[in-house]
This record gives C-alpha cells, structure tokens and sequence, in this order.
C-alpha cells in the first residue's frame, strides 16, 4: 500500500502546470454515450477515477484508444445498458452514464452508487429528474432500473438542491429528448458549462448553462434513432487541484507560479487567500501566490458555485491551523466533511467541532506525525499539512489521493518539497 513521506518545513518555490478537471473530465467521457461515432478528447489527467470511468465504458462496450492525455471513445459497439455494482461502487461519479444510456437506449440498469467518507451522496434529484423526462424508475437488488416506452419527453425539472452531477447527468439526457427541457436551480460549477459547450460541439442545443436555468432543445423529435456527433473536445483546468497548489504556496510560505488555470473559475479561492495575506496575482504567465510571514485567520463558508468550494474546504483548514487568531469554518454542502480534522489534531492543530462548523484556533506549528487518508480533499491537505509541518509525516492510504491528483509527489518535488512516495 503506497505512502507518502514528507520534511516539513521548504517554503515552495517555482511553477507546477495544472491538469485537466477531474470533475469535468468525467461527465465529458461519459457524454460519449450519447454519439454515434468517435469522441477525441486532449487535456484528460492521468488519475484512477479517469481509468475506472474508461474501464465502465469498456464494459458497456465502447472502444478507447489512449495515448497520454488524449482518447478516442467511439460508443457506437455500445451492447450493454448496465453499469455494473463493482465497477460502480469504486467511483460513485458513474452514476454520469445513467442520463446518457437512458436516452440512448431507452433503457438502463445502473448500480447505486453508495454513500462515501463525506456524506450519503444521495442521487434521488438525478432520479426525479428523469421521471420528469418520462423514464420510469425502479430500484430493485441495489440497481436503478431506468425504462422508457420510446424517447424521453422535453419538460420542466426543478432541482431542490443544485446538484453538479444532477445537473450534468439531466442536461445529458435531454440532449436526445423529444422537446424542449427547461432546468431550473441547477448547479453553475464551470465543469457544467464546460459539458454544456461540449455537447454543442457534438450537435446538441443547450443554453444558459452557468446560470441557473438551462434550456435543452432535444433532437429526438426530428429522427427515430438521435445521436449527436463526432467531436472533438479539450478538457479544462483543474481548479480545485490549482486552489490546492495555491493554498500550500501561502501555507509554505512559499512563491509559486501556477500555470494553466482559469482565474475566472478560482474567485472564490483567490479571494480567501488574499484575505488571509497572501499575495496573489494575475499574470500572462500564470497565477503568482506568495505567502505571508503572518497568516491572518479568515472565516469561510463552503457554497455552490460561485462560493467558496467545499472541494477546497480542508485544504484551507490547513492554512487556518498556523494562522494568527481563530477561524471558523462553516462546511454547509457535506454532512460529513471534517474527517481531516482528526488527523490535523494529531499533528498538533487545535480544532474544535460542533455540528457542521469547525472552530480553527491558529498555532505556532504543525509537527509531522504518521496519518491516514481517508476522502481525496481530506488526503490533500495532510499533504499541505506535512509540508508546513515541523518533522516527518506519513501518510497511509494515498490512493484517496491518486483518485483526483495527477503525481501530486512530482509536482511538489519540482517545487522544492522534501517529499517522496515509498
Ligand atoms: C460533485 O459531486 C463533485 N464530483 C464533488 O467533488 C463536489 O464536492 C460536489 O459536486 C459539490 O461541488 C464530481 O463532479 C464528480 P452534488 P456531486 O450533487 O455532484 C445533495 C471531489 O472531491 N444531493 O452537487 O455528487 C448532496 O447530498 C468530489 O472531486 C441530493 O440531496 O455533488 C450534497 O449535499 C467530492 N440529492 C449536495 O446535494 C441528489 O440527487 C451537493 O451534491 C444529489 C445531490
């Protein structure tokens, strides 16, 4: 079982280049589904939810040529509607294919995808939702059954809560819907606008998406069997793997350039770190952070885009557990978001929990202590941990972190860090 060791203590120096989104990537290979024909995809980052998503597709039958960060998917083979329990149960974004297989098909069978470390992760708005379209569910043996008579029917959806894969996995559908589909409070992460541009690219005709109503024309009127079409489509930055890169600047003190993310879908990061004291600025070149001798304490409270992300909410505790005064932070997407906080505690940060607000009371130093991952944010910032940490830190269980960080060890090692997997 790989760990990773860390020195604390090396302010980060130099230029880490961001990869693509995880959180985009997803939706966009599962959007393949939907074409009749070759995908081309370039910017995919090389992580274990990317290969467990292209291991499902293999299984429904699709075709994936990779080369580095670029894949072709052709779905056309697709023979199989059912997203089977063991593949499902390693990466519960899978759930991304039901949308897709239901229009397609007309039919899917897709295992529930359970809760995980942070939470029950409910997936009831994304079956409402295809009800509204006319499929019919049922939940039988730990599947979701999802049927429609012929194509699923344009109509008006409105989410309770504006959830990302929700959104996503409806915006899918309807693309072959027949009729107009009108989402309402739907998510406005750039991972959805991201889908939406794509599945444009593709044929579809999908509008408002970033806001929070999006207007789907589907093209299941106009032909018996609708497919979009061959496309091809680069992946977006990472912006939660940028914030997180960012954050261990300030946290290092350190100077860094980040290269390769998208300013305009990191505010919300950008502006907590300039209220801590870090300085961060824009350039040609890339995104500067500097860190601060004196970290100030700042309060944040996890939002739906454009607030502050919870993706983004340990690795931020970390910055707030050696700043000067107290912090809270208000975790309100997650029930179950503080898993971090226990292995801080051991390393020496003084946090207290109640409810879903975690009172951060600043000390002088972290010490490195042997830890365990547990989420892939919650396994980040013991990663920023160990590196501001005094001492060495071991952290047990880094595959929670090759899920959603592409060599995260060789990045920090070009920055600088004391830092290696064994
Ligand atoms: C996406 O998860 C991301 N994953 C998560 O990133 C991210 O934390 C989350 O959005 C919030 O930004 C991907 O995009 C693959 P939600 P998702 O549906 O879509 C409730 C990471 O670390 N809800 O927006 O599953 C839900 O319980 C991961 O990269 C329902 O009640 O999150 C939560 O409280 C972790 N019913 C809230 O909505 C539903 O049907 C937001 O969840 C769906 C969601």
């Amino acid at each position: 079982m790989d760990k990773i060791e860390i020195i604390g203590g090396t302010p980060l120096q130099g230029t880490v280049q961001i990869s693509g989104a995880k959180n985009a990537a997803l939706p966009l290979l599962a959007a393949s589904i939907l074409v009749q024909g070759a995908v081309d995809y370039t910017n995919i980052p090389d992580l274990m939810d990317i290969k467990s998503i292209k291991l499902l597709l293999q299984d429904l039958g699709a075709t994936i040529e990779s080369n580095g960060s670029q894949c072709r998917i052709n779905a056309s083979p697709i023979n199989k509607i059912e997203a089977e329990y063991d593949l499902v149960r390693k990466m519960r974004a899978s759930i991304l294919v039901l949308g897709p297989l239901v229009a397609r098909f007309g039919r899917a069978r897709v295992s529930l995808p359970g809760g995980c470390a942070i939470g029950a992760r409910p997936v009831d708005l994304h079956l409402k939702g295809l009800e509204a379209l006319g499929a019919k569910i049922s939940i039988e043996h730990g599947y979701i059954e999802a049927t429609t008579d012929d194509k699923l029917i344009g109509n008006e959806f409105y989410f309770d809560i504006p959830t990302v894969t929700g959104t996503e996995n409806l915006m899918m559908a309807a693309t072959l819907a027949k009729g107009t589909t009108i989402l309402r409070n739907c998510a406005r992460e750039p991972e959805i606008t991201a889908l939406a541009d794509a599945l444009n690219k593709m044929g579809a005709d999908v509008i408002g998406a970033g806001t929070a109503v999006i207007r789907i024309n589907g093209i299941g009127t106009d032909s018996l069997n609708p497919s979009l079409k061959s496309a091809s489509i680069h992946v977006i930055p990472d912006r939660i793997e940028a914030g997180t890169f960012m954050v261990a600047a300030a946290a290092t003190n350190g100077d860094v350039l980040i290269q390769g993310a998208e300013p305009e879908h990191i505010g919300g990061i950008i502006n907590k770190l300039r209220q801590s004291g870090a300085s961060v600025e824009i350039t040609q070149d890339g995104i500067r952070v500097k860190g601060a001798e004196k970290i100030k304490s700042t309060d944040i409270k996890t939002l739906p885009y454009p607030g502050f992300p919870t993706d983004m909410q340990a690795q931020f505790m970390v910055l707030m557990s050696i700043a000067e005064g107290n912090s809270v932070v208000h975790e309100t997407i997650f029930e179950n978001r503080f898993i971090h906080v226990n292995e801080l505690q051991r390393m020496g940060a003084d946090i207290s929990i109640s409810g879903n607000y975690a009172m951060v009371r600043g000390v002088k130093n972290l010490s490195g202590a042997q830890v365990m991952a547990s989420d892939l944010r919650a396994s980040a910032s013991l990663v920023i941990a160990g590196l501001v940490a005094k001492g060495s830190t071991t952290i047990n269980r880094v595959y929670h972190i090759d899920r959603g960080y592409e060599s995260i060890e060789k990045k920090f090692l070009t920055l600088g860090a004391n830092i290696r997997r064994c």
